[in-house]
């Protein structure tokens, strides 16, 4: 629960991460079950936490996309049923405004104009926020989204399920010189998999003793130099498009938001490069997907466009940003 857009009255994520684990990775039909099971007691503990419960909500933001398209129904469902119970106004609000606004809802300071870099599983992308309610599109990834590369590249080292943290955790351990990967460097745009195919290359290009089950790096040396060359030459990329995009903008205050914004050697590369610009990145909890930062999206998307009629759709692909 958000009020005034910028303050968190209360806070609940049902983590379904090892609901997952033992496939590695998103089973969508697992995904939809899940969030049927816990969306009421979510919700209701959510409430708990907050004087006055239902009484103190004065409108309803929810997801509308994108994502699977499961999940979406399940969240827009139960959010239209609550609001024309309650007769509350309600916003379907975009994931990816979310991410953008996660940054604005935990920096008091933060204010458009500003570039947010938006790194999750599904997305990395460059955009303006040029005021509340109005983002441009700067640039996107033509292949794979970072969080997709460090989640296929840990699988690929044995690192398990969700990747990210856990290849993040091998590379503080890794010689990053040891091996030498390529960066994509794009006139507009990122580009990860030539830099996904490189490791696997190199696993492969390893002595066959160095090899174990699954065709993943025997030793955890090799493996976590792998990690932490991998990382190094992400991490370069995303600040390379980063940089483009404040050139091309002249802002003066960045964002780095999402899944991917979570890992600390991105924060500390986008600190050093820019570092007479104003940063932000959210703390790690709100890095990754919670609902807070959807209320605060919500909150401006209900200022500026008022509400959603009763009974909007979806959107599996939903491209906006504000
Ligand atoms: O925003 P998010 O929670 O969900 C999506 O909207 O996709 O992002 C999840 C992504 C996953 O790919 C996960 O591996 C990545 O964020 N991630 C990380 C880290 N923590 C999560 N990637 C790199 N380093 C991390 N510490
Ligand atoms: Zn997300």
């Amino acid at each position: 629960m958000v009020r005034g857009g910028r303050e968190i009255l209360s806070s609940v994520v049902s983590s379904q991460i090892p609901l997952h684990a033992p496939y590695g990775g998103v089973v969508p039909e697992l995904a939809a079950r899940a969030h049927l099971e816990m969306i009421a007691p979510v919700v209701d503990s959510a409430l708990a936490g907050v004087e006055g419960g239902w009484e103190a909500v004065d409108a309803i933001a929810v997801t509308r996309g994108p994502g699977l398209v499961g999940c979406l129904i399940v969240g827009a469902a139960y959010a239209q049923s609550a609001a024309l119970a309650r007769r509350l106004p309600i916003t379907g609000v975009s994931h990816l405004a979310g991410h953008v606004y996660s940054a604005w809802l935990t920096d008091p300071g933060l204010e458009p104009p500003f570039v947010a870099l938006v790194v999750s599983g599904g997305h990395t992308e460059t955009i303006e926020l040029l005021r509340h309610g109005e983002a441009v599109h700067l640039a996107g990834t033509r292949d794979d989204a970072v969080g997709e590369a460090f989640d296929k590249v840990a699988r690929m080292l044995g690192l398990g399920y969700p990747g990210g943290p856990a290849l993040e955790r091998a590379a503080l351990q890794g010689d990053v010189r040891a091996f030498n990967l390529p960066r994509t460097r794009l006139e507009r745009g990122f580009s990860f998999s030539g830099l996904k195919t490189a490791v696997r290359y190199a696993i492969r290009d390893l002595p066959s003793g160095e090899r174990g089950d699954g065709d993943v790096p025997r030793r955890a040396e090799v493996r976590d130099s792998l990690a932490a060359a991998f990382q190094e030459a992400a991490v370069t990329q995303l600040v390379d498009g980063l940089e483009a995009a404040v050139e091309e903008t002249g802002v003066s205050s960045v964002a780095v938001v999402g899944g991917v914004a979570a890992n600390r050697a991105l924060a500390q590369a986008v600190r050093r490069r820019f570092a007479g610009l104003r940063i932000s990145v959210p703390p790690l909890e709100l890095c990754t997907d919670n609902a807070a930062m959807i209320g605060a999206a919500g909150w401006h998307r209900l200022a500026v466009r008022g509400p959603d009629p009763e009974g909007f759709d979806v959107d599996p692909s939903l491209v906006e940003f504000a």
